[in-house]
């Protein structure tokens, strides 16, 4: 996961593979409450582990249930039984509105009969989306509801006292044109007012997002309700209905995340289809007819129950006019497929995208014209015309929505548009990992489902002797771009180590380079596994890397080793660090670093970290040593240890680990597109 400022994504050329999705947030957070409200146990299945669901399920366990993680992955919840525990707490929702709005009804219902106190509260987003309409609602049923920050938005207070009763005998009225979460939030939580007699919801207004109702009444009737309705204006929980466990529960992978995958089908799946696994044709979410919307602007869709399979049909794509109200989170991938479409695309009926995570219509607005899209919005609708030129580098902001900076990262397959260069641009999503609120593996499962060219995937090199921090640093700097490192000496050290292991002599080349080329390497963490077994700490030493020095003079073990090194350049991006890596491996690496130490600091550094490990040392031998394996590196027939032509030379004798990262950090900012971003 990148837990990082901004992540560069090069121009994307191709895509194909099979991808997993995570569980559906809609679904998670409905079970997880009718789990939690239910009578007895619900193992839940492939729930979905994201920030929405993670303040549900704290909530949850505020409020008194049972939850147990099964050693098979899956998640039993042992629910109250319509029984408050719990009877005063304070809940903090995040800016979950699958959370938010259910969890203030049914708890506002279970302290009306029970008596207690519950504050619910969010991010300050949360406190901006409306929730008066389902607190109106709450009202008329009885219950007292506090909006004391501003009134008609969190955060709310509920209470009441013990032996209180609702008035259940008229319909409760609904708006139902705002949001559709205020109607699916009564429809979960009135199964506990149904005691006395049956309850009736009355919706006002065309009610929105109707998809999102039926998995609501899917998910009820899992849990044994039947609700009885007329349409979408009336609904009715029968008296005496009671949430019932089904036992086990499995979730559907999320049908809105699937469709960036669609989308990437219907864009860059031109050899093989890309697959998707998890959600298919049978599933109970409203946003699988993305299908149909993907099909209109060109895509070839196969599926079944539990997967898909998209291919591009149509390329361009097909511009279309759309009624989007049915699918609102996936319609925001439509907008970005519009820039490989011919012509202009319209959304409309999409006025509840400008209260979700943020004001959706505004915010995809401004990020397409930032690529030189052409945008108009309205209250309710977008248009998008793809740009007229060659496309723009543009640092995409996300606004802390994940919706955002998924649908987003399909511009990045920009070479492959009517207007897109050969050269393509490279696209930086800003706080990419916003996507944890529904996805936290995103890019990563992203990147193993296209094609790059390996000259596109960004490289720093790190050179230099031998103790010089070169592995640290490159290792923070990594961490800082959320790239893969290759810690390059690791490979040679690892051929000698195995060599030794197989009685492989110093002096045969070609036995070392046949070692060398059928290296099992894997690393794992801490962990370096050759072959299968942990040899991080043989690797360290002191045999060994004087051995590595030896045979990394052979020709044959540097060619042996060439296309192992070269393999690590992936997506997004790789940090690679050694002696060579700028002037043999990565010649045209668009950052080359060659950082030095005096002798005496590096022998220092060596020393002290033998000692560390309970290594004796001699601080004179260790100098004497690396002045020795130097001479050896710089003398050397073949890859000499020498900067670059156009390496930067950093002497990080006297500076922090820190400094010297936030150099690399600052003439990286300097190389890329993004110079004033
Ligand atoms: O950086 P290190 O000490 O782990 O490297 C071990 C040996 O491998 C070192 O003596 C030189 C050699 N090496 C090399 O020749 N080329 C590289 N790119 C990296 C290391």
């Amino acid at each position: 996961m990148y837990d990082i400022p901004f992540l560069d994504l090069p121009p994307l050329r191709g895509a194909a593979g099979s991808v997993r999705l995570p569980g559906s947030k809609s679904i998670s957070n409905r079970v997880l409450l009718l789990a939690g409200l239910a009578e007895g146990t619900t193992v839940l299945r492939d729930l979905l582990d994201s920030d929405d669901t993670r303040v549900m399920l704290a909530a949850l366990r505020t409020m008194g249930c049972t939850l147990q993680p099964q050693a098979d992955g899956g998640l039993a919840v042992t629910g109250l039984g319509g029984r408050l525990p719990v009877r005063e707490a304070a809940l903090f929702l995040g800016n979950a509105g699958t959370a938010m709005r259910p969890l203030a009804a049914a708890l506002a219902v279970l302290v009306t009969l029970q008596g207690g106190r519950f504050e619910l509260s969010g991010v300050p987003r949360m406190h901006e989306r409306p929730i008066g309409d389902l607190v109106d609602a709450l009202r008329q049923l009885g219950c007292q509801v506090d909006d004391f920050g501003q009134p008609g938005y969190p955060p709310l207070a509920l209470h009441g006292q013990p032996g209180g009763r609702l008035a259940t005998q008229r319909p409760i009225r609904v708006r139902g044109d705002v949001s559709s979460q205020f109607l699916t939030a009564l429809l979960l939580a009135l199964p506990l007012a149904c005691a006395d007699g049956p309850v009736t919801v009355e919706v006002e207004g065309e009610l929105i997002s109707k998809p999102y109702v039926e998995i609501t009444l899917k998910l009820l009737q899992r849990f044994g309700i039947e609700v009885q309705r007329q349409g979408f204006e009336r609904f009715t929980l029968p008296q005496g209905c009671r949430y019932r466990s089904p036992g086990t529960l499995h979730v559907e992978a999320d049908a809105s995340s699937a469709s960036y995958f669609i989308a990437l089908g219907a864009i860059a799946a031109t050899a093989a289809p890309v697959r998707i696994e998890g959600v298919g044709l049978d599933s109970i979410q409203g946003d699988i007819r993305f299908v149909d919307a993907a099909r209109a602007m060109g895509a070839v869709v196969d599926g079944g129950p539990g997967w898909l399979e998209v291919r591009r049909g149509a390329w361009p794509l097909r511009a279309v006019t759309l009624d989007a109200n049915h699918i609102p989170d996936a319609a925001m991938t439509l907008a970005v497929m519009a820039l490989y479409a011919e012509g202009t695309t319209r959304l409309d009926n999409i006025a509840s995208w400008r209260v979700k995570e943020t004001d959706r219509i505004a915010a995809m607005a401004a990020e397409l014209r930032k690529l030189g899209a052409t945008v108009t919005e309205g209250a309710d609708f977008i248009e998008v015309t793809p740009p007229a030129g060659a496309w723009q580098h543009a640092a995409i902001h996300t606004y802390d929505d994940h919706r955002i900076a998924m649908c987003l990262s399909l511009v990045a397959f920009n070479p492959l548009a009517a207007t897109g260069t050969e050269a393509g641009v490279t696209v930086r999503i800003l706080d990419p990992r916003c996507v944890a609120k529904t996805f936290p593996d995103y890019f990563e499962t992203l990147f193993t489902a296209v094609e790059v060219r390996a000259a596109d995937v960004p490289v720093i090199t790190i050179d230099g002797p031998t103790a010089s921090g070169k592995g640290t640093l490159a290792a923070a700097v990594a961490a800082r771009l959320g790239w893969h490192q290759l810690d390059s000496g690791l490979l040679y050290r690892a051929t000698a180590l195995a060599a030794q292991r197989q009685g492989v002599a110093d002096g045969d080349a070609t036995g070392l380079a046949a070692v060398a080329a059928s290296l099992h390497l894997r690393f794992d963490g801490e962990r370096v596994l050759l072959s299968g077994t942990d040899v991080a700490t043989d690797l360290r030493l002191e045999a060994v890397g004087a051995m590595a020095s030896r045979i990394s003079a052979l020709p044959e073990v540097r060619a042996a080793l060439e296309a192992l090194q070269l393999s690590y350049r992936r997506l997004p991006g790789l940090v690679a660090d050694g002696r060579d890596m700028g002037t043999v491996i990565f010649p045209a690496a668009p950052l080359k670093v060659f950082l030095t130490a005096s002798p005496a600091m590096r022998a220092e550094r060596r020393h002290k970290q033998l000692i560390s490990k309970g290594i004796a040392a001699n601080l004179a031998d260790l100098r004497a040593d690396l002045e020795a394996r130097d001479a050896r590196d710089r003398g050397r027939a073949i890859a000499p240890l020498k900067p670059a032509d156009d390496a930067l030379l950093l002497d990080n004798s006297g500076l922090t680990i820190d400094a010297s990262v936030d150099q690399v950090l600052g003439w990286w900012a300097q190389r890329g597109p993004f110079r004033s971003a």
